[in-house]
């Protein structure tokens, strides 16, 4: 199959319906992006054809999970370089709506999941969550994918879609990526491209951070207030590094740990590097 570039909502439901009246038992997988392609993204195009057999990516820097002062006019956009990288990829259709249409001027209904969205990202970032499950429910209707993939490295985010789905009934499944790294040991994510050299070989104090964390646990240490103290103490080490969270919670439902709960322990950070805000975490 060609690829295909939908921009029209209309359409894209045309050919969700036709896909899948005649799909013939056919899988559809729907990863969506905010564009600016990178290898985090076409690794989770890759998990999408092991579980898919038509892949759906959409490209939409979604404005509702923007703060006021957050990067929105600055977030990265390379459209042609992004359709090239699906091509290559073998995705088959690339779904790239207008934000006029998606949002028109009256536009008036939000989803909000209460629980899992209020800690971590939620505290300092109160309309992430609201804006990616209102934007991912609109994508599931527009696309009406079997599958649906994300990325381990917005881990709540991840819970928070899930818990959506499942809250909702929506007939869909939910396949997690792992993180990609650098060689450094640093997530990579689209705002690294905000980060200078410098900045970026400081950066990458947050995965040694976590890694430490990991090697505790693996020694045995259990007491979550030990493991949150010695993360701290690590990223503190680092001039250009700011905290804005490290935190231990169980991994699917984000409630809170005090002792770790084997290979269900997020360890997750938050840090700004200068002006630029970074996330990351690990599972143990
Ligand atoms: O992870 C992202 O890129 C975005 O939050 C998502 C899921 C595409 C919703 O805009």
């Amino acid at each position: 199959m060609q690829m295909q570039v939908i921009e029209s909502i209309n359409e894209m439901q045309d050919v969700a319906a036709k896909l899948r009246s005649r799909r013939r038992g056919k899988i559809i997988a729907l990863v969506p992006t905010m564009g600016h392609l990178h290898k985090g993204h076409l690794s989770l195009v890759k998990l999408a054809k092991k579980k898919a057999d038509i892949i759906v990516i959409s490209l939409f820097v979604n404005s509702t999970q923007f703060g006021i002062n957050e990067d929105f006019n600055k977030y990265p956009r390379s459209r042609r370089r992004d359709l090239e990288l699906c091509e290559e990829h073998g995705v088959d259709i690339v779904f790239t709506p207008s934000a006029k249409k998606i949002y028109p001027p009256d536009y008036s209904t939000y989803i909000k999941e209460e629980r899992l969205s209020a800690g971590l990202c939620g505290v300092s970032r109160p309309v992430l969550f609201p804006g990616v499950c209102t934007i991912v429910i609109k994508l599931l209707n527009m696309v009406r994918p079997d599958v649906l993939i994300l990325g381990r490295k917005d881990a709540q985010q991840a819970a928070v879609v899930k818990k959506m789905v499942r809250d909702l009934h929506i007939p869909v499944s939910v396949h997690l990526g792992p993180t990609i790294r650098e060689k450094s040991g640093m997530a990579v994510s689209s705002r690294n491209i905000y980060l200078n050299e410098v900045q970026k070989r400081d950066a990458a104090i947050i995965y040694q951070a976590l890694t430490k964390a990991r090697n505790m646990v693996k020694e045995g240490v259990k007491n979550v207030d030990r493991i949150k103290a010695e993360v701290n103490h690590i990223l503190s080490s680092v001039r250009r590094i700011r905290i804005i969270y490290v935190d231990v919670v169980e991994k699917d439902t984000m409630v809170q740990l005090r002792e770790i709960v084997p290979r269900r322990s997020l360890i997750a950070v938050a840090v700004w590097c200068d002006e630029v805000r970074l996330i990351d975490n690990i599972v143990v």
